[in-house]
């Protein structure tokens, strides 16, 4: 098996995915925009280059067989990604592409990015490998902890949510970065559909904050499309690691 580029190595997903990978046996090229940090000795290669410039993307692309493409920023995924494909292009490695569950549904920007981005490596002409997934632990609890500095924790009303622990979605991502490309996979939920408030009583517990959570309509057709449940994937409700076990994790970790 030749070598396996993951872009984002350094983010939530790319950093359990990058071990996960290693304890496979696989050699590993991380990609980041910085340098790599010092007292890192994990057995990888690493390599610098930037999505929104292009710059390095050529050296670290170079003389790879799989590419998973985990790195992400709010503003221009889609472009990105193309960058990454054109990079790609002429040593023909199988692309394998980490989206969101429901991004053909809910018309919210950042969603519509990856939909674009998905449909340009699926006519990239590259063998590819696309799964989606909902959102993951991590996101729901930095979204509650992020609102320390208000009175009460905002939750958007009438919307419900899926989560799944980022080791599982890591896990999977590693088998399918190492088998042949399957076009787009079946998608990956969590085990428990609740409520948005649900999520954010838990994470405050879990921390030992004392704040109400308020419930918000939020107005426009995305946050229509998310109460209408088009992020969910209940008949897919694969992972095992529910959102207390991830909490309970979380605070072990940080204590
Ligand atoms: N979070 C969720 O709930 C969720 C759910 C389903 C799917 N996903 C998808 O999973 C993927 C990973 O998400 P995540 O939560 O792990 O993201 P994250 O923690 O925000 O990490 C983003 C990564 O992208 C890299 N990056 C950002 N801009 C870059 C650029 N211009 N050039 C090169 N690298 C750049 C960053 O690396 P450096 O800063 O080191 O350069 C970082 O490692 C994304 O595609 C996301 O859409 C996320």
């Amino acid at each position: 098996m030749g070598t396996i580029l993951v872009t984002g190595a350094t983010g939530t997903l790319g950093r359990p995915l990058v071990a996960r990978l290693l304890a496979d046996g696989a050699a590993v090229r991380a990609m980041s925009r910085r340098p790599r940090p010092a007292g890192d000795d994990r057995a990888c290669d690493w390599a610098v280059a930037e999505l929104a410039s292009g710059a390095g993307l050529a050296d670290a692309v170079a003389d790879v067989e799989t590419i998973v493409h985990c790195a992400t920023n709010l503003r221009d995924d889609t472009a990105a990604t193309r960058r990454l494909v054109a990079a790609a292009r002429a040593g023909a490695p199988h692309l394998v592409y980490i989206s969101i569950v429901g991004v053909d549904r809910v018309p919210y920007f950042y969603y519509r990015g990856k939909l674009a981005a998905e449909q340009l490596i699926e006519a990239s002409g590259l063998p590819f490998t696309i799964l989606r997934t909902t959102q993951f632990h991590d996101l729901l609890a930095r979204v509650t902890l992020a609102q320390r500095w208000l009175p009460a924790v905002l939750s958007p009303a009438g919307v419900r949510f899926q989560p799944i622990d980022v080791t599982e979605v890591a896990a999977r991502l590693a088998v399918l970065a190492q088998n042949a490309p399957a076009g787009r996979v079946a998608d990956m939920g969590g085990p428990q559909v609740r409520d948005a408030a649900a999520f954010a009583r838990a994470t405050l517990a879990a921390v030992g904050r004392r704040r109400p959570v308020v419930p918000v309509r939020l107005p426009g057709a995305a946050f229509r499309a998310f109460r209408d449940g088009g992020h969910l994937a209940p008949d897919q409700a694969v992972g095992t690691v529910t959102f207390e076990r991830y909490l309970a994790r979380r605070q072990e970790n940080s204590s």
